[in-house]
């Protein structure tokens, strides 16, 4: 231990006096664990295996596992990576105490320079391998990190591509109701409305369409080109709301306007759809139907324009409005 020295100045001088050296090494800096070698073996196992677990949690989050194997991996990782640190503190840094009589605050520029020296000697002492565990450490929490951000990519989803342009709607697809009946020109009377859907997608949220009956006979005929798309009377309109998807339920039969419940947008059915009020930015996307030789309605094709909000129109001329 040093010596207490009695600081010597004069009046009104800083204060100096020759500083207590503090000894490089001394069973204070021995670490705690008998074998050293050991107990950096056993953390740089650990390390290891929260660096494989992280990974490993990864790549389950990744490809959608279930909950148990990501707790399992998770739990294993964040344990490894906690135990690690803790052994690591626990046998492999100096022990201490590090106590030492302090008379004076004030030192001389050699003293400092001397705690500089020490302090750095003491780091080298304790643990050989001290770089080789810092960089497991590190490569551990980096992976950590990437995996913190898969939430940001994986929960996502997977890309739609182009499965937003289409719905199930093809050519031929015979009008379907919830129950699965196929409609007949016969089964609505004027100013009557049911949803329908393509045989293969009942309940599909992507190809639910309106159909209303809008007079006894005769095509109706909403936009210049769609003289054939409203046979015997009937319209059908995509029931997707185009301003936030919101299924277009309400018809208005004094006014001939569907309405969507989410925030009143008023849809013309006999121009095309176009929306007369509300936020509703573009028309209704129509089916084109047909009457086949049995009486039975059917689609031309699917829709000739992606159904629901404008996510695909982005700017520029604004063709979808009047
Ligand atoms: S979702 Fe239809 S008006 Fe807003």
């Amino acid at each position: 231990m040093p010596e207490d020295r009695e600081p010597t100045a004069a009046p009104g001088q800083a204060v100096r006096h020759e500083g207590a050296r503090l000894p490089a090494r001394g069973p204070q800096f021995e670490v705690a664990a008998r074998n050293p070698r050991r107990a950096e073996g056993v953390v740089a196992v650990a390390f290891g295996a929260s660096l494989l677990s992280f990974a490993a949690f990864g790549g389950a989050y990744w490809t959608n596992a279930d909950n148990f194997v990501l707790g399992l991996t998770l739990g294993v990782a964040l344990a490894a990576f906690g135990f690690a640190l803790t052994y690591w503190g626990k046998y492999l840094m100096p022990r201490g105490p590090f106590e030492e009589s302090r008379p004076m605050m004030a030192t001389t520029r050699a003293e400092r320079e001397e705690m500089v020296a020490d302090f750095a000697l003491r780091g080298k002492v304790a643990v050989e391998r001290r770089g080789f565990l810092a960089k497991l450490m590190a490569a551990a929490g980096a992976v950590l990190g990437i995996v913190v951000a898969f939430p940001l990519i994986r929960s996502l989803g997977p890309k739609p591509d182009q499965s937003l342009y289409h719905t199930k709607w093809r050519k031929g697809s015979r009008l379907t109701t919830i129950d699965g009946q196929f409609v007949h020109v016969d089964d609505l009377d004027v100013g009557g409305i049911v949803t329908v859907f393509p045989p293969d997608d009942i309940g599909g949220a992507f190809s639910q369409t309106i159909l209303l009956r809008i007079t006894q006979t005769g095509n109706v005929v909403t936009e210049p080109g769609r003289e054939t798309w409203g046979p015997d009377g009937y319209l059908a309109y995509s029931k997707v709301c185009t301003h936030a998807g919101c299924p277009v339920g309400l018809y208005e039969k004094l006014t001939q306007q569907l309405l969507c419940p989410c925030h009143q947008s008023l849809f013309n059915v006999l121009d095309g759809a176009f929306p007369v009020f509300g936020p509703a930015p573009r028309p209704l996307p129509q089916l084109p139907l047909y009457v086949d030789g049995e009486g039975y309605l059917r689609a031309q094709s699917d829709y000739l324009e992606p159904i629901g909000p404008g996510f695909w129109y982005r700017g520029g001329s604004n063709v979808m409005y009047k």
